[in-house]
């Protein structure tokens, strides 16, 4: 039996990805490793978002549990009935993989407005923390990034960091998007895989042949 096994496995993925996302988040409100930053007016809108440590990081834990536990859900039952257990482990697995698609959705959308909008910083002595970017223009251009003069480096840590966030985003969102079908499949699959017999291949076929003669003509 695959499902119980594949699912497990995303959920362990998912765990250092949740972790860093949450590390990643921590760190953009200490620019340069420097503490003094974090007040709203210093920092980006984006960075007081949480949406790495909230949307990548704490609402993880949901969908991690859950794939996690599949493989000893797989012949649990519910009603006498061990293929109805997997059945409706495998539908609860998919709408967990759905929070968790949504929350890195989240973290996605918030680091891209980031680095479209880029950090706050100030251009000259005692003035004050402004965008001075407008639509992503400076991503191209590392003149650009000298015109920030405080918090230090705040450029490059900004980039970097809404960078990573936006790449281990979108892996969240596949390996919950495949889990999802995993869930699905099982879900579907449940009542011809139970307790070892029967296999994933199996249930795809089974599935296959049933959906194609009913709309076969006999
Ligand atoms: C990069 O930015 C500098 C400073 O604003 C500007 O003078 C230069 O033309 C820009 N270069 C490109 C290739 O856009």
């Amino acid at each position: 039996m695959c499902y119980g096994k594949c699912a497990k496995c995303l959920g362990i993925t998912l765990i250092p990805l949740a972790l860093l996302g949450i590390i990643l988040n921590t760190l953009l409100f200490f620019p340069n490793g420097e503490t003094g930053y974090n007040t709203p007016e210093k920092l980006a809108g984006t960075v007081w978002c949480f949406s790495g440590i909230l949307g990548s990081g704490l609402l993880m834990v949901f969908p991690i549990l859950v794939f996690m536990g599949m493989e000893n859900n797989d012949c649990c039952g519910c009603c006498g009935n061990e293929s109805c257990g997997k059945r409706f482990a495998n539908f609860s697995s998919v709408i967990f993989a759905g929070i968790g698609v949504a929350g890195a959705a989240y973290c996605f959308i918030v680091s891209a407005v980031g680095l479209n909008e880029g950090p706050k910083c100030t251009t000259t002595r005692n003035s004050n923390y402004t965008y001075i970017f407008t639509n992503g223009d400076y991503l191209g251009n590392y003149t650009m990034w000298d015109a920030c003069i405080d918090p230090p480096k705040i450029v490059t840590w900004h980039v970097t960091l809404f960078s990573l966030l936006l790449v281990l985003s979108v892996v969240q969102i596949v390996i919950c998007a495949i889990q999802a079908v995993n869930g699905l499949i099982g879900f579907l699959c449940g009542e011809c895989s139970c307790c070892g017999s029967g296999s994933y291949h199996n249930c795809i076929v089974t599935l296959s042949y049933r959906t194609l003669t009913h709309f076969l003509p006999n």
